[in-house]
């Protein structure tokens, strides 16, 4: 294998209302939250509360046109993707690629906390969408 799995990074929730949801961990798990930043070309507000070497991120919708809006108005909030880390996303997604399984990004690109970031198609993932995190 020419990448490795180090961490999960992320696990991603989508929720309708991103401050009541930031207070609602803040007050039932006791998290803080530790960065918060838009994406625009991912149409979404994010907030990261820091668990170990791992985030939970909760995800609002810039918009109904979004990726995060639609899956809001389908399937309503809830766990949205799970964010693995990784040493080399660029070799993930070749080895992917070469393993025949559907990727939602060809190319790596920016995400939040100036990472690296792929998403691959959940046909490819159990059901799952998977993002790919490399820091930099
Ligand atoms: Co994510």
């Amino acid at each position: 294998m020419t990448f490795e799995l180090t961490e999960i990074d992320h696990v991603g929730i989508a929720v309708d209302d991103l401050e009541a949801a930031t207070e609602r961990y803040r007050r039932l798990l006791g998290v803080e939250p530790s960065h918060r930043e838009r994406v625009d070309d991912q149409g979404v507000d994010e907030v990261l509360f820091a668990i170990g070497p791992s985030y939970l991120q909760l995800l609002g919708a810039l918009g109904p046109e979004t990726p995060v809006g639609r899956s809001l108005a389908v399937r309503g909030p809830g766990l949205h993707h799970v964010a693995y880390r990784v040493d080399d996303v660029g070799a993930a997604l070749a080895h992917l690629r070469e393993e025949g399984a559907r990727l939602v990004d060809e190319v790596p690109r920016r995400g939040s906390r100036d990472t690296l970031i792929a998403f691959v198609h959940p046909h490819a993932m159990g059901g799952v969408l998977v993002e790919l995190v490399q820091e930099r």
